[in-house]
């Protein structure tokens, strides 16, 4: 891995992520191979975090992209990308904690229908929360928020499966 002056050359000569068009599988097939990229000989989850964050961001231009990881029995946010939003969230309340409590990853085609959700913010429309459990336990989770109703599918489970899969947590 290329280190120099503290800068990871991993994408190329230039750092630029190189955002694809096509079908969102597609998508996907271009963007993995490059968080891998980012993700490779970085140890730091918060670095880790941010970069994938921003990459899902880049390439997808949805409204919001984060992570929330579990303290002290709470959800805390984490890096993300797009507006502000809640800090922290309990088990079993909104999408994400829902998420976390069931241990599975939950599709919400309008959140308008999903009781209980937490607008953060009133731009948000569809979501999809992805638990990241390592050892049976959830480590975190990832949030991904659309301004546009419906637009997560199983695609996107599978491949946002793919990526936090990628991440490596300390311990
Ligand atoms: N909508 C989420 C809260 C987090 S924000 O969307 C960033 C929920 O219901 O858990």
């Amino acid at each position: 891995m290329a280190r120099q002056a503290g800068v990871r050359l991993t994408l190329g000569m230039a750092e630029d992520l190189n955002v694809s068009a096509g079908s969102k599988e597609e998508q996907y097939m271009s963007l993995i191979p490059q968080i891998a990229g980012l993700l490779e000989g970085e140890t730091d989850l918060i670095a880790n975090l941010g970069n994938i964050c921003a990459a899902l961001h880049e390439q997808f231009r949805w409204l919001w992209v984060g992570f929330y990881l579990v303290k002290e029995d709470e959800l805390v946010l984490g890096p993300f990308q797009g507006p502000v939003a809640c800090t922290r969230i309990r088990r079993g309340r909104g999408v994400c904690g829902s998420a976390w409590q069931q241990k599975k990853t939950l599709l919400v085609p309008d959140v308008e229908q999903f009781p209980g959700h937490i607008a953060c913010s009133s731009r948000s429309r569809s979501e999809i929360v992805i638990p990241v459990v390592r050892k049976g336990e959830v480590l975190g989770v990832l949030d991904v928020d659309s301004d546009a109703l419906a637009s997560f599918d199983l695609t996107d489970e599978i491949y946002l499966t793919r990526i936090t899969d990628m991440l490596v947590f300390g311990d």
